[in-house]
């Protein structure tokens, strides 16, 4: 039965004037696993519907690296340092870390243990790095680990309850079945939680005004608790603090969008389980809900920022400085690395960072540092591979470039 199929028969199961949530359709059109969106395809790259910075440059993974080295020496080197990260997609981020981890220093490599964690199976990059695992699942089968739990471009794709505010007080957007289309309406809330979120939140919508909200993050946050014994939660994605989620000028529709072949659009109930759905990460909610779990806010940095701060300047010289690039090779890193940080782009993603029984370090994403930037100078420049996108080639991975593995700058 395919996704959509699914949606009729779960409406049409509730009786007459039967209804299912937006989130619940989300759900559906997203992880059904018959024809759900993630279930049987890959979505990042240029055949897929868009693409996530693991893609753009391995600097993002390389810089991740210098930062996840950084916390395993300031808990004083344990082994295993687990890295957990959830909705790994095809493992291409974990791939990129591991290659720059064996160029760092003190046996990190050698500490580092890598679990990819996904719901769904396809797309999988080779990673052929020792210490590395896969697992199947959409909850977190472990606790107890000493790491770090990573997540990039994970929550968003979370379901969502959309709401929107009327004279009526505040209602809750529904999927129904009128003449047998499929169309949105609005009723009652379907539970206390949405408007008791956004009271917390100390957020009046405007009449007039959608938003989303994400209700699994309470349930998502004490899972992670309970993961990590010590450690640090970094969780990267677009999104915004609540009051700049929520501002009734700047998103008064929301920030809900779909994707297909690179196109944003506005129209879920289309082509359900071919386009991708999500909406914009509310970092206010999910640091406030680590902390309801146990989870201790460390700080919210752009991932501009973030990677500046980890030396992507260092980065970007050194690639200058590579004697054996091609122009064409040359152009396609220097754009990849540029993209990680564009403003209006990848540029303005969040990065939050949270830690567990891991005191309130210095940590080197949320404030600049010399000693990252002196370990970046010290090891080769990463650079493009088949598997990532080449942005002056039309973002196509491979395309016509040679993308052999070069030498060392
Ligand atoms: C937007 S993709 C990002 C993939 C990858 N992190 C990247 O940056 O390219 C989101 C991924 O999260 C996975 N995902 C979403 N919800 C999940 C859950 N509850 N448990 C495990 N994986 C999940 C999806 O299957 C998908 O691979």
């Amino acid at each position: 039965m395919s996704a959509e199929s699914e949606v009729r028969r779960r409406i049409q199961e509730r009786g007459e004037s039967g209804k299912i949530t937006f989130a619940e359709f989300m759900e559906v059109a997203l992880y059904w696993p018959h024809g759900g969106y993630y279930m049987d395809r890959e979505p990042i790259g240029a055949d897929g519907d868009y693409y996530t910075s693991p893609a753009v440059h391995p600097s993002f993974g390389a810089l991740l690296a210098v930062q996840l080295f950084q916390m395993w020496r300031g808990m004083d080197r344990p082994t295993p340092f687990t890295v957990l990260e959830l909705g790994a997609g095809n493992g291409l981020l974990c791939r990129d870390i591991n290659a720059y981890a064996t160029g760092l220093p003190e046996g990190f490599a050698a500490a580092l243990r890598y679990i990819c964690l996904d719901r769904r199976a396809t797309g999988l990059v080779e990673s052929g790095t020792p210490g590395t695992n896969r697992v199947l699942a959409d909850r977190l089968p472990f606790k107890g680990l000493t790491g770090c739990v990573l997540s990039n471009e994970y929550l968003d794709a979370f379901p969502v309850h959309q709401v929107v505010m009327t004279a009526d007080g505040l209602k809750e957007v529904y999927v129904a079945l009128e003449g047998g289309e499929l169309v949105e309406l609005t009723g009652e809330p379907s539970g206390p939680g949405l408007a008791g979120r956004l009271d917390d939140l100390g957020i009046e919508l405007a009449q007039g005004q959608t938003a989303e909200i994400n209700l699994r993050l309470d349930r998502w946050s004490l899972e992670v608790a309970k993961v990590l014994e010590r450690g640090f939660v970094l969780t990267i994605d677009y999104g915004r603090t609540a009051q700049d989620l929520y501002d009734p000028d700047a998103r008064r529709r929301g920030t809900l969008v779909t994707y297909r072949q690179h196109v944003q659009t506005d129209a879920p109930l289309t082509l359900i389980g071919r386009q991708d759905i999500t909406a914009q990460v509310d970092f206010t909610s999910v640091a406030s809900a680590g902390e309801r779990a146990g989870l201790d806010f460390l700080g919210l940095v752009t991932q501009r920022d973030f990677l500046s701060n980890l030396g992507l300047d260092q980065l970007q010289q050194k690639l200058q400085k590579h004697q054996d690039l091609s122009p064409r090779q040359m152009q396609a890193n220097r754009a990849g690395i540029t993209d990680l940080t564009r403003p209006g782009g990848l540029g303005e993603f969040k990065v939050l960072v949270q830690g567990k029984n891991s005191g309130r370090p210095e940590l080197w994403g949320l404030e600049r540092s010399q000693d990252a930037a002196a370990l970046v100078v010290g090891l080769p420049v990463p650079l493009l591979t088949g598997d990532h996108l080449s942005l002056p080639d039309g973002r196509h991975p491979g395309g016509e470039t040679d993308f052999e593995a070069f030498g060392p700058a």
